[in-house]
C-alpha cells in the first residue's frame, strides 16, 4: 500500500487567509497543492488561472498538483510559463482532447509528472492503452467543475478496478489520486480501495474547523487504514 499523500484543493481555500493556509500546509508537510484550472468550456465553470499559479509558485515550495479541466490542454499548457519540477503533477482529462498522448508527452517534456484523468462515466479500462505514457492516474469521484458535490456511486469500485489493473500491468508503484467529496468518512474507504493521493476540499480539511486539527484528523484516519 503506497504512503498516503494529501493535496488540498485551493479553489476551496479562504482567499482572505491564503498566506496563513499555505504556512499551515508547510508546517504540516502537506505533499501537494491541488490547483483546479477551468476554462468554462470543458467544464461549465471558471477557476484559478496562470497568474494565480505563477504567483503561488514563487511563494511556496510545496509541489503543485495542477488539475487542468480545459479543452485541448496540449494547446495551452505553455500558458503556465513557469518552471515545473519532477515533484509537480499536471493532470489532463482523457475526455478533453482527441490527442491525450500529446498532452501527456508535453507535460513530461516540461519536467512534471503527467497524470491521466478520467471522469466518472469513462470506463477504467480506457487507461490500459495509455500505459507507459502517464505517470499517475487521477480518478474523479465527482463530475468535474464544482466543489461541494457528493461522490458518484460506484467510485470506490472504480478505484479498486484501477488499482488491480495497474498492479497486474506491472505498475504497483503508480499513484491513484482521488478528487471530489474526499471527506473523513470516505477517505479511509478510498485508501482501502487503492487510492494514495487525496484531494481534500470543502468536504474535510478546507471545511469547517481548525485547519491544523483538520489536517491531523485526516492524516490519522488515513494512517489507521492497513493493508
Ligand atoms: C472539482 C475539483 C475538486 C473540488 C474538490 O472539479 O476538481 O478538486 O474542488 O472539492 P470537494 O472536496 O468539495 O469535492
Ligand atoms: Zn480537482
Amino acid at each position: 500500500m503506497l504512503k498516503s499523500k494529501i493535496s488540498p484543493s485551493l479553489m476551496c481555500a479562504d482567499i482572505f487567509n491564503l498566506r496563513y493556509i499555505i504556512d499551515e500546509f508547510e508546517k504540516n508537510n502537506i505533499e501537494y497543492l491541488h490547483l483546479d484550472v477551468m476554462d468554462g468550456h470543458f467544464v461549465p465553470n471558471y477557476c484559478l488561472g496562470t497568474d494565480y499559479c505563477r504567483r503561488l509558485k514563487a511563494g511556496t515550495k510545496i509541489p503543485f498538483d495542477l488539475h487542468l479541466m480545459v479543452t485541448e490542454p496540449e494547446k495551452t499548457l505553455n500558458a503556465f510559463n513557469f518552471e515545473f519540477s519532477k515533484e509537480d503533477i499536471v493532470s489532463v482529462h482523457y475526455e478533453s482532447t482527441d490527442n491525450i498522448e500529446k498532452a501527456l508527452e508535453l507535460i513530461r517534456e516540461r519536467g512534471a509528472r503527467a497524470f491521466l484523468t478520467i471522469n466518472p462515466d469513462t470506463p477504467v479500462e480506457t487507461i490500459r492503452r495509455y500505459l507507459g505514457k502517464f505517470d499517475g492516474l487521477l480518478l474523479m469521484t465527482v463530475y468535474p467543475g464544482f466543489a461541494g458535490q457528493k461522490m458518484v456511486p460506484g467510485s470506490l469500485e472504480r478505484i479498486t478496478e484501477a488499482r488491480k489493473l495497474l498492479d497486474e500491468a506491472g505498475y504497483p508503484e503508480m499513484s491513484i489520486e482521488v478528487d471530489g467529496n474526499v471527506n473523513y468518512e470516505k477517505a479511509p474507504l478510498m485508501k482501502k480501495a487503492g487510492a494514495d493521493i487525496f484531494v481534500v476540499g470543502t468536504s474535510s480539511v478546507l471545511g469547517p474547523g481548525d485547519l491544523g486539527e483538520n489536517i491531523l484528523k485526516m492524516r490519522n484516519l488515513l494512517e489507521e487504514v492497513s493493508e
